[in-house]
């Protein structure tokens, strides 16, 4: 058996980390020089969609490897470490377990395609060379957050329009009029870190959405969230919301729209500083975009305003470039796999860390990947009906979540955690490396 891993972001390397702990061959591709992923923050335009500024959402507390915690790393991280403190992490993590030699940086996985006999041949390039191997597995940590969703207005609009995929930082920004797309997290932030230097900046929302503070009586939030982990899903969520009410009050003191759903109908936008900004005239809100004209924006309240740039903070396309459309495609629609894992066919395919936390990816990626493990490993059956368990992942998603592009991969941290330990053995946390 040989295992290829595409890959050597926070959820690649935990693969490749529990992959080895069964005795498995494993190659790991990667086509940037070191493991990170999206946490390897560059200036120039790259795989990463981080910014300067960019500090995880979630808390260290539930974003952390149990095979290496935070406190094994480093002490005395803040409780959201920046980009740059978790890129070392990550780094730390693959000194920590040996995984180096079994990286190949600076390699393109081109395209994988299974032969008569069900073996992956996976095509590479690497410095202009490619190279066909055959392996016996194949566990994807492609990640899904760096190819840009664009949107389409009817109209031109003539000054610069670009993608939040493209914003790293603020200060080429200095003194224009602004327009940020979106009202997830990389819209509030982006529209956060532009008002600090620009003339003006203003937010276009198509819908309210409830903004969830950072920090909750002094705790952060995720922190304060989990203890109600144990409630029903509708009470846990009722309380979430109504916390998040009492602190910050309604919408409309903002001039921000209410949102008409649950607060876990969307992606949480987990957010400090914006309604601060609102408040203090740093950053306007506006209606959902009608039409561009020239450098004009017309919103849907019939009101037009000229901007220099605007940028789009609307998402990222789930894309697996180096599958067949034909063979794999889960840009659009419904994504069928068993523990957001497992194909009901291609029994040695895996895919690990794709799927939209309420929370942190990878701590339950890392439970995936010890699943995958012992899968290949031959410890663990794929159940007989997974293809009826595949169904169920699309028919009872584990929120009732508005139906956009981006709601496809949703779970609920602390239930899908549950999930993926009911499929692990009491001791499967493994500290030492091999
Ligand atoms: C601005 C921003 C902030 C975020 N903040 C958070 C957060 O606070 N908390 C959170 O949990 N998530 C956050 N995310 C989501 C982020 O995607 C995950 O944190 C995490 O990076 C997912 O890890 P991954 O390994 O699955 O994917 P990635 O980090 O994207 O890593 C994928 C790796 O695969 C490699 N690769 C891809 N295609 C190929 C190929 N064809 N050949 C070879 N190598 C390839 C890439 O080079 C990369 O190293 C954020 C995303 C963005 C855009
Ligand atoms: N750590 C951090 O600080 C941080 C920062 C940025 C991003 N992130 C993470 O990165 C991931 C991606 O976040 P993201 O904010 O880039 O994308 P996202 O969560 O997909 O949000 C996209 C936003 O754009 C809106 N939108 C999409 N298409 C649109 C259109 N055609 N017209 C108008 N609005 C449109 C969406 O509206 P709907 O609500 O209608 O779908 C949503 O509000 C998430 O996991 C997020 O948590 C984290």
């Amino acid at each position: 058996m040989k295992v290829c891993v595409i890959g050597a972001g926070p959820s690649g390397i935990t693969a490749l980390k529990n992959l080895i702990d069964q005795g498995l061959d494993v190659v790991c591709y990667d086509f940037n020089t070191d493991v990170g992923g999206n946490w390897i923050y560059n200036e120039n335009l790259s795989h990463s969609s981080v910014f300067e500024t960019t500090h995880i959402i979630s808390s260290k507390t539930l974003s952390q490897y149990e095979d290496f915690t935070f406190d094994e790393f480093e002490a005395g991280l803040p409780d959201y470490p920046s980009h740059y403190q978790l890129r070392r992490y990550f780094q730390a993590y693959a000194a920590k377990f040996n995984l180096y030699p079994h990286i190949q940086f600076s390699t393109l996985v081109q395209s994988c395609e299974l032969d008569k006999s069900a073996q992956w041949l996976i095509k590479t390039i690497q410095d202009g060379k490619e190279t066909t191997e055959t392996f016996s597995h194949l566990v994807v940590c492609n990640g899904h957050h760096w190819k840009p969703r664009l949107p389409n207005y009817p109209g031109n609009f003539t000054g610069k329009f670009m993608h939040s995929h493209e914003f790293k930082q603020a200060k080429p920004f200095e003194d224009q009029r602004i327009l940020v797309i979106g009202g997830g997290n990389s819209a509030c932030d982006v529209a956060v870190e532009t008002s600090r230097v620009s003339r003006k900046t203003s937010i276009s929302w198509r819908r309210g959405y409830r903004i969830v503070p950072k920090f909750l009586f002094g705790k952060p939030s995720d922190v304060v969230a989990s203890r109600f982990a144990f409630l029903p899903t509708g009470l846990k969520f009722f309380l979430s919301e109504l916390s998040v009410k009492i602190f910050s009050g309604s919408n409309n003191n903002y001039g921000l729209p209410e949102p008409e759903h649950a607060i876990t109908g969307t992606h949480p936008t987990i957010n400090e500083e914006l309604l601060y900004k609102i408040r203090h005239g740093k950053v306007f809100p506006k209606s959902d975009i009608e039409r561009f004209e020239g450098n004009q924006v017309h919103f849907s309240d019939g009101s037009v305003e000229e901007f220099d740039t605007i940028i789009a903070c609307t998402g990222y396309i789930l894309e697996h470039p180096f599958f067949r459309k034909d063979f794999l495609n889960y840009s659009e629609g419904e994504v069928p796999l068993y523990l957001k894992m497992l194909h009901e066919t291609y029994e040695n395919l895996f895919f690990v860390g794709m799927f939209q936390p309420l929370g942190c990816i990878w701590p339950a990626a890392e439970l995936q990947s010890k699943i995958a493990a012992r899968a290949i490993k031959g410890l663990w059956k794929r159940p007989h009906n997974i293809a009826e368990l595949c169904r169920r992942e699309v028919t009872h998603p584990h929120l009732n979540q508005i139906k956009t592009p981006r709601h496809t991969i949703t779970v609920d941290f602390h239930l899908f955690i549950k999930q993926l330990k009911k499929h692990l053995p009491k001791n499967y946390v493994s500290k030492s490396p091999l």
